[in-house]
């Protein structure tokens, strides 16, 4: 879907040119596209400036159809993620005119303050995730993906990137996977449906994969994760996808929260917090297009996937407030409130991995808390770690994705907050204040000394309203991140 292409811009046979024009410079060395943005220039109500945009028909000396003209606003603020959203944009329109195919001109390089190899990756990924759309429950499928977007470069520079688009799409496939199992709603993404959509991929990928039933987590005593599941009719389970490269020398596990539905067990939810609870599960989702990804990018490390997977219900076997449960490494719980389930499913899954791996990395990835979403909205990931590289690591991955992160601290002194009088530590912290710390902590008590992270991605896993390069509904948030993360330790 995804090409590079060495033709002469005018040349290029087309449907639609796309041509990313700045405020104060021109982005690139051919004379008749040169000219062609003269004449645009001249249109009153094209400047170049940040989202605008115009459309020519039938250009004289151009080969396209049409050309479309984005602005990038003042050359110096141009940055991977306004290329991202320009080819984001450039994608959408194609699809909105009902076209199979775009080209799209990629910047000389010259006027920009970015390395190309930055540029043309944001570029192939705005397009690339941005073509998708979720209309399986739509009867009427009213637009289709573009089947070819082609990126014009000069030809010694589409040689030296010409693994590029195969490697942005394997990683951007899996966005649009951990999206579409955002997107599918509860009813068709139980515990089980959801273990064997993930185990059927992963078989595909040739990747060693395991699921736990009810059964098997009974014997294996995961009494927290069971605990979650008592409320509902559907079976709990926990998948373990397993990539494992031959000669790999470090080993990264990632443990992402399953919740196929959050209803918040008998501290039921507010009919407001309910409605969204489908997302519950982004982080196994995320985390499961990363395995995925990794082994599609021949990855030289180990990367281990363990998704716990429960619907958080309500029904006469429910779990209660109240009641005190033995978690899986062995220590006990007192259930201080029902909806702080992901912890409970999260901590079983972790000292898991600890035990039967002893990871080099463990990280994990959950919508967790919606303080983490008071404290820094739906822009950013809140990561909470005991290791500071670590923690550097993955809000510099933020950093070149976009899909930013914040790192947030693990006060000693708060752990006061989460102590029990009569079990070994409470799921409900006593202060309302400063929950997703508090949240944090609790899953430190799991790990020992493994050296961890905690990506709480309450905020960023969905959004109500698209972006330019991300459709309404859940995001992926968390696969290009991880992706980029692994491909640098
Ligand atoms: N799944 C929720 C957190 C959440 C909130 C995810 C908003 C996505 C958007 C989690 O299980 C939860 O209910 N957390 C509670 C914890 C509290 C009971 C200690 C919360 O954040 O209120
Ligand atoms: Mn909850
Ligand atoms: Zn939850």
């Amino acid at each position: 879907m995804l090409f590079l292409s060495s033709t002469d811009p005018a040349s290029e046979i087309t449907e639609m040119l796309v041509i990313p024009v700045c405020e104060d410079k021109d982005l690139n060395d051919s004379l008749v596209i040169a000219s062609t943005v003269q004449r645009v220039r001249g249109f009153k109500e094209f400047t170049g400036a940040k989202g605008d945009e115009a459309v020519l028909y039938d250009p004289s000396q151009v080969k396209a159809q049409r050309i479309m003209f984005i602005g990038l606003g003042k050359s110096e603020s141009v940055s991977p993620e306004s290329l991202r959203a320009m080819a984001g944009r450039a994608t959408a329109q194609g699809m909105q005119r009902k076209l199979s195919a775009i080209s799209l001109l990629v910047p000389t390089g010259d006027g920009i303050d970015a390395d190309m190899a930055d540029m043309l990756k944001a570029m192939l990924e705005g397009a690339c995730l941005r073509n998708h759309l979720f209309d399986r429950y739509k009867t009427q499928k009213d637009s289709k993906p573009l089947k070819r977007i082609n990126f014009l470069i000069k030809p010694a520079v589409a040689r030296k990137y010409k693994a590029l688009p195969a490697r942005v799409s394997a990683v951007c496939q899996g966005t649009l996977l951990a999206r579409n199992w955002v997107n599918t709603p509860s009813n068709d993404k139980k515990p089980a449906a959801f273990a064997r959509t993930i185990a059927r991929l992963a078989k595909k990928e040739g990747l060693k994969t395991t699921v736990l039933g009810k059964k098997e987590l009974k014997q294996k005593k995961f009494g927290a994760i069971l605990a979650v599941a008592e409320g509902s009719s559907s079976a709990p389970g926990m998948v373990i996808v397993d990539y494992h490269p031959r000669g790999a020398k470090k080993t990264a596990a990632l443990v992402g929260k399953g919740v196929t539905f959050d209803s918040g067990g008998l501290n039921l939810k507010t009919t407001k917090t309910i409605n969204l609870m489908k997302v519950d599960m982004a982080g196994a989702a995320a985390v499961a297009a990363t395995v995925l990804a990794s082994a599609r990018l021949k990855l030289n490390l180990r990367v281990i996937g363990i998704l716990p997977l429960v619907e958080n219900m309500i029904s006469g076997k429910a779990t209660r407030p109240g009641d005190i449960i033995r978690s899986y490494s062995g220590k006990t719980i007192e259930i201080g409130n029902t909806d702080a389930e992901g912890r409970l499913i999260l901590i079983d899954a972790l000292s898991y991995a600890v035990q039967r791996y002893k990871p080099g990395i463990l990280i994990d990835m959950a919508t967790l808390t919606g303080a983490c979403v008071m404290a820094l909205g739906e822009g950013y990931a809140g990561v909470f770690s005991n290791d500071d590289e670590l923690a550097a690591g993955i809000t510099q991955s933020g950093e070149k994705t976009g899909e930013r992160c914040w790192r947030m601290p693990l006060p000693d002194d708060y752990k006061d907050l989460i102590k029990s009088e009569l079990a070994d530590i409470n799921n409900m912290p006593r202060s309302r204040w400063g929950g997703a710390i508090t949240a944090a902590l609790f899953l430190e008590e799991f790990v020992g000394q493994t050296h961890w992270a905690h990506i709480d991605i309450a905020g960023p896993a969905y959004r109500k309203k698209g972006n330019d390069y991300c459709g309404p509904g859940g995001t992926g948030f968390g696969v290009r991140l991880l992706c980029d993360f692994l491909s640098r330790i």
